[in-house]
């Protein structure tokens, strides 16, 4: 199977789009910006996801429009203007002729004729679908809609129906394609070596942002040319803090770090964690917290199948964390009480997981009619267990301040069950050991 999503899914993505909407109606996506980081200096460019799924085009400041009457569509698709004086300075530019000749556009034209074109192209059409909400797409349809109502005297009829795109997008995006299957596939591969590469790097002394350098340099290598997200390394303590990403302190022995960092290829999202002692040997407090984690990874991701409730994944996590931390001393009292009054919520915070995909937290309900859904062959998730003992933490015993651990894997939801898109690394105690044993 190839590692890119072909021209022809993309323009199958638009067809499929536009035979949900109502007929006689128009779509408008507006690409990402660049974003200044400082003085003359951009972050890299990254499209905006739902934009490059209906599209495949990586430029910023772009926007497609696509229309459907009488079954029809037409791709209309706005670009940066060839010029070469930006070019030398910025680089080269596909323009108008471009998109219609690689991108599938029936229309290509520049940026700078937005507000020309787009209130001449949406004259009688019915139902406007655009991210409703989205800052800077809002006031320019504001403003095309006026110019439409100034010109009714010439007979001009602006959309009477203006609707929320998301709501079919986001469902889209959220069932994965066989082709969408293959990115995740390969994206949590490069991922999980890196983690494995990380583990066979660590020892006490190096800084957090280091172990993260190996892994960068192994993503970079495989072909990802960026991570999903900032990566989270975080040694001792700072294991505990959720969205830990300074990384700017020393790994010590005798300390777990848990790492949690996943590539990006072609668009596509790798998300996993791992724990591990810094030096190699959990003592006898990390190990006997990590098994409690690790059964309730173990157990969840063996839920999973068609049909099963989002919700009901969590609720298995809770009863096998909640029940871990009444047998280690953690919490005193009955279980079903406990999770009742969520006792547990010193000790893990956050959901079970998440949709995966374009964005690594990625689009879709998990409601449906106020219910929490069941999941579909082509969804994919993460389950994502933890435990995070505050260093503060008086109700405890002081042997257990300060220990983060979280298990984090990448599922897809198959027909008969799952495929776990990260596999390759390891995460019992006695593998992880032997693992950091052998890079000794
Ligand atoms: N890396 C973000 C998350 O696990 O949700
Ligand atoms: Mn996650
Ligand atoms: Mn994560």
């Amino acid at each position: 199977m190839s590692d890119v999503i072909s021209a022809q899914e993309f323009a199958q993505r638009r067809a499929a789009l536009l035979a949900q909407l109502e007929e006689n109606s128009a779509i408008i996506i507006q690409s990402a910006s660049m974003v200044a980081r400082n003085s003359d200096v951009d972050y890299l460019f990254r499209q905006d996801s739902t934009f490059f799924y209906f599209s495949g085009f990586n430029e910023p400041d772009a926007l497609l429009l696509v229309k459907k009457s009488a079954g029809k569509l037409e791709y209309h698709l706005f670009c940066q203007p060839r010029n070469l004086e930006m070019e030398i300075w910025y680089g080269y530019r596909c323009g108008a002729l471009g998109v219609v000749e690689h991108y599938g556009a029936d229309f290509g034209h520049s940026i700078t004729e937005l507000d020309e074109k787009i209130p001449e192209l949406l004259d009688g059409v019915s139902h406007l679908y655009y991210s409703l909400g989205r800052e800077s797409l809002n006031p320019q349809v504001n403003k095309w809609l006026t110019t439409m109502r100034s010109r009714s005297r010439r007979g001009v009829i602006p959309p009477s129906h203006l609707l929320q795109l998301d709501d079919v997008s986001h469902e889209m995006r959220l069932i994965k394609s066989a082709a969408e299957q293959q990115m995740l596939r390969i994206a949590a591969k490069i991922s999980a070596d890196a983690h494995i590469k990380a583990m066979r790097s660590c020892q006490p002394g190096v800084m957090e942002f280091q172990l993260d350098a190996h892994i960068q340099h192994h993503f970079a290598m495989q072909g990802a040319q960026q991570p999903a997200y900032s990566s989270i390394v975080g040694g001792g303590k700072n294991g505990c803090i959720l969205h830990y990403i300074n990384n700017d302190q020393a790994l010590r022995d005798g300390d777990l770090v848990l790492i949690d960092a996943g590539a990006e290829y072609q668009y596509y999202a790798g998300d996993i964690t791992r724990t591990f002692p810094v030096n190699g040997t959990f003592n006898p407090e990390q190990k006997a917290l990590y098994e409690v984690v690790l059964q309730a990874n173990l157990r969840c991701i063996a839920m999973l199948k068609p049909g099963v409730c989002f919700n009901a994944v969590h609720q298995c996590a809770l009863l096998i964390l909640t029940t871990g931390l009444v047998e280690l001393g953690l919490l005193q009292g009955d279980v079903d009480e406990l999770i009742e009054r969520e006792a547990y919520k010193d000790f893990f915070m956050h959901k079970l997981g998440h949709w995966l995909g374009m964005d690594v937290h990625d689009v879709g309900n998990y409601k449906i009619d106020g219910q929490w859904r069941g999941l579909q062959a082509g969804m994919v998730m993460t389950v994502e267990p933890g435990l995070y003992i505050a260093i503060d933490n008086m109700k405890v015993e002081a042997r257990w301040r300060g220990i983060g651990i979280r298990i984090e894997d990448d599922i897809l939801v198959t027909e008969n069950g799952c495929e776990v898109l990260s596999g390759a690394v390891p995460k019992g105690v006695s593998e992880i050991e032997s693992l950091m044993a052998q890079s000794r």
